[in-house]
């Protein structure tokens, strides 16, 4: 049976009042039919940014500390993981860090409000090594548009990896995506290293990054 097309509600109205700080990780939409609500979800209009694949939230939880200005969401489809975010964040006391387990691309396609964030942070995605599985692979040939759909112009998608064919993936459709400009990422954000690149680091693998502009 084919579902008829229902196009999403418009944003809610009138705007709940501001979470309170310390319940910093649940204030998300009630349903996954409907986008974001910025100012709902983070109580604020501060510019949002978006971690893809969080992790145990070493990124997120170091880079919303630097950055209280910021707003920042993180995806990530294992639930311990991101349990261990909500608590990291908790005790920081961080009120600008929010976290969904919900595949990426669904977020990226559904729930982001075309063109409200300011960067897409995607750092070390599972390389799919073998041939036959490239097909998960994240960053793929449709990935840069469904970027560009959810960036705002002039918005930045920071990636990297410590594989060296899938970098070469990466930078293959993003070149071919003509909305992005490869650019430099800043110190500021490359000296904030995660979980698997510290990991990385200790075994002498070495990493590689790369950071693409939207069109603005
Ligand atoms: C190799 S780990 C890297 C974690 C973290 N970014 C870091 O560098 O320490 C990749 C993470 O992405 C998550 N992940 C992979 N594919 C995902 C998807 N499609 N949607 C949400 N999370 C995903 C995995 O569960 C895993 O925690």
């Amino acid at each position: 049976m084919v579902l008829p097309f229902v196009p999403f509600p418009e944003d809610p109205s009138p705007l709940p009042s501001n979470p309170p700080v310390g319940e910093v990780s649940w204030t998300l939409p009630p349903t996954i039919l409907t986008r974001f609500h910025w100012l709902t979800v983070f109580g604020n209009a501060h510019p949002v940014e978006l971690e893809i694949g969080a992790g145990d939230g070493s990124f997120l939880i170091q880079y919303a500390a630097r950055h209280p200005e910021r707003n920042f969401l993180g995806i990530e489809r294992l639930l311990g993981r991101l349990r261990k975010i909500d608590r990291k964040a908790r005790r920081q006391g961080l009120s600008n860090v929010r976290g969904l387990r919900l595949e990426a691309s669904y977020v990226l396609r559904w729930m982001i409000p075309p063109g409200s964030l300011t960067a897409v942070h995607v750092y070390f995605p599972d390389p799919w090594p073998k041939r036959r599985h490239w097909k998960r692979r994240l960053v793929n040939a449709e990935f840069p548009q469904l970027a560009a759909l959810s960036l705002l112009p002039g918005g930045v998608v920071y990636l990297r990896t410590d594989h060296v064919e899938y970098a070469a993936q990466m930078v293959e459709v993003f070149e071919a995506a003509q909305q992005f400009t490869r650019c430099e990422a800043p110190a500021e954000l490359l000296d904030v290293v995660t979980d698997f690149e510290a990991d990385f680091r200790r075994q002498g693998i070495q990493t590689i990054q790369s950071a693409w502009r939207l069109a603005g």
